[in-house]
């Protein structure tokens, strides 16, 4: 085996850990990433600001999931709260086409970032420091659509907590749409390119993955403060359920073959996204999608 070099990925391992002290660990490396995404190429900013029309590709994949459960087919004119909004790029997505928009996030560095995007753009949004599994209890009032995606649920430890927050903040009629990275990619190993190996943990058994990560996904070199982060490993039929058992009625179901970053050494771009190669492409599904409604 290949030894690890210094300042490299300390792969994830189960720990049981206070979830107040590993959420104020995510905190820290968010702020940490929050500076790093802002000057990245990935997340492009400048060409955000300066392209009225710019919209994220994240955001212009999911409405092509989630415009169809829409009455109009279209996020303008509603209300939409956006959890995990990070720097904004996705929020201001949405205002971009219509829709009033607040985003939720832990990370107050990463709100900065996204208030002074919106005010470089000329965008109307409101941005809340909250943790996701208890948005609403920070958020004012009844919307539309609770919008989440790409990177989201890894990062919640208690996910009935998740889904009764989103079931408070939608009014009567109003939809939840969730695309995520899928529960069995995160299975795999993404520090072998030989071979598509299952490393971790697909079970929730409610004890977190402890990693330490010098960088940041967007490929920059910098290095951050606060390396170590907690996540939760969920299963499909954990998140499901946490949604069904809030009451919210699931109406889409889907799994794709494409990821907006390079999730493991073996995958190719493919447009703006990522895939596995063929055969493997049909091996693995790299991203989840559902929506839900809070019947009337
Ligand atoms: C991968 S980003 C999601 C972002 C979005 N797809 C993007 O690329 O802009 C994850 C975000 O979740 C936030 N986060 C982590 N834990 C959270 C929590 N418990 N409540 C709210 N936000 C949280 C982080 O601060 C970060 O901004």
């Amino acid at each position: 085996m290949t030894p690890t070099p210094p300042d490299a990925v300390t792969p994830g391992i189960d720990v049981v850990v206070d979830p107040d002290e590993a959420l104020r660990a995510n905190r820290a490396n968010w702020d940490d990433r929050a500076d790093v995404h802002a000057e990245s190429a990935m997340y492009d900013l400048a060409g955000f600001v300066a392209d009225p029309a710019a919209v994220s590709s994240v955001v212009r994949e999911d409405l092509a999931l989630l415009g169809p459960h829409l009455p109009g087919g279209t996020v303008a004119g509603l209300d939409v709260v956006h959890l995990q909004c990070h720097i904004g790029t996705d929020t201001l997505s949405l205002a971009r086409l219509g829709a009033r928009v607040t985003g939720v996030d832990l990370s107050p560095r990463s709100l900065e970032v996204a208030r002074d995007l919106a005010r470089r753009c000329g965008l109307e949004a409101t941005f809340v420091e909250a943790d996701a599994q208890h948005a609403a209890d920070a958020v004012t009032g009844e919307v539309d659509v609770v919008y989440t995606s790409i990177g989201v649920v890894t990062w919640l430890p208690d996910l009935t907590a998740w889904a009764g927050s989103i079931a408070r903040l939608l009014r009567p009629g109003g939809t939840f749409y969730i695309c995520d990275g899928h529960p069995m990619l995160y299975t795999l190993d993404d520090m072998r390119s030989d071979v598509l190996a299952v490393r971790y943990r697909y079970f929730p058994t409610g004890e977190a993955e402890m990693w330490e990560d010098p960088t940041t996904y967007t490929g920059e070199d910098r290095r951050l403060a606060h390396p170590r982060t907690y996540e939760w490993p969920h299963s499909l039929a954990e998140i499901l359920e946490a949604l069904l058992g809030a009451g919210l009625r699931v109406t889409s179901f889907g799994e794709q073959r494409t990821v907006p970053w390079q999730a493991h050494p073996l995958m190719e771009p493919v447009g703006q996204s990522w895939a596995f190669p063929e055969p493997m492409r049909q091996w693995v599904p790299t991203t989840y999608s559902i929506t839900a409604v809070k019947d009337g």
